[in-house]
């Protein structure tokens, strides 16, 4: 059974809990790569086109626990800051991000915290990606915890959107001018439409291939 973190605020207590989310990415990193090598290899066909990952810096933890209004202090990033460790996964097509993100929560071994599906529920800005916060288990020698990792899962073009509106977003620093909230709104609705057609021209390219 996993034991509660439990954590001392000094150096130590930081090392051990960054090396927590540093093992939690690999684990979550392996189990990614294994599935794309596995449709390759039965489908010959690479579900994902590249991953991400990265460990969030103690300034941004810092800023976060700030803007929720919690003492800094490392129970409390353990316990209210969920992307600590931050995986992103680009995949062709939308039909691949639910086929794996259904996948990934039949895993016997991880655990799924909550799902937040901004393709179904675009936000107002037009942002669009499916976000699962996952726990799992890190075995250490005497001991196992459970380690949370958000996974964010989108396709290309929803990648190059969310990109361009982080550019914008920090340029600006949250205020920008109308003019860009509203053609970021017309670029989303591009992105969806050729999300689109790019999924029912794939699924007309198989039908294609399985008849000839
Ligand atoms: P934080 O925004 O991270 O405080 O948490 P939250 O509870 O709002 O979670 P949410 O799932 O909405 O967002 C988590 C992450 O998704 C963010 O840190 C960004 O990486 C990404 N994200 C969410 N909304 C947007 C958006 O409007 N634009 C862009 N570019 N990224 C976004
Ligand atoms: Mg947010």
């Amino acid at each position: 059974m996993a034991t509660p973190l439990k954590l001392y605020d000094d150096a130590d207590g930081w090392k051990t809990v960054m090396f927590l989310y540093n093992s939690a990415l690999k684990e979550v990193n392996t189990k990614l790569e294994i599935l794309n090598d596995e449709f390759q290899h039965v489908h010959q066909y690479n579900p994902i086109e590249h991953i991400k990952s990265r460990i969030k810096s103690a300034e941004s933890i810092v800023k976060k626990l700030k803007r929720y209004g919690y003492e800094t202090s490392i129970q409390n990033m353990v316990e209210y800051v969920n992307d600590i460790a931050g995986i992103r996964v680009i995949c062709s097509f939308t039909s691949d991000i639910y086929r794996l993100a259904d996948i990934l929560a039949h895993q016997s071994d991880l655990k799924v915290i909550s799902i937040k599906d901004y393709i179904q529920n675009p936000k107002e800005s037009g942002y669009k990606s499916y976000h699962m916060l996952v726990s799992v288990p890190i075995f250490l020698s005497d001991s196992v915890f459970d380690t949370k990792v958000e996974i964010q899962i989108r396709t290309i073009a929803m990648d190059f959107w969310a990109s361009l509106e982080h550019k914008i977003y920090y340029k600006f620093e949250g205020n920008a001018p109308d003019y860009f909230s509203e053609e970021l709104r017309e670029c989303a609705k591009i992105v969806s439409n050729l999300d689109a057609k790019m999924l029912s021209l794939n699924e007309a390219i198989k039908k294609y291939s399985a008849t000839s």
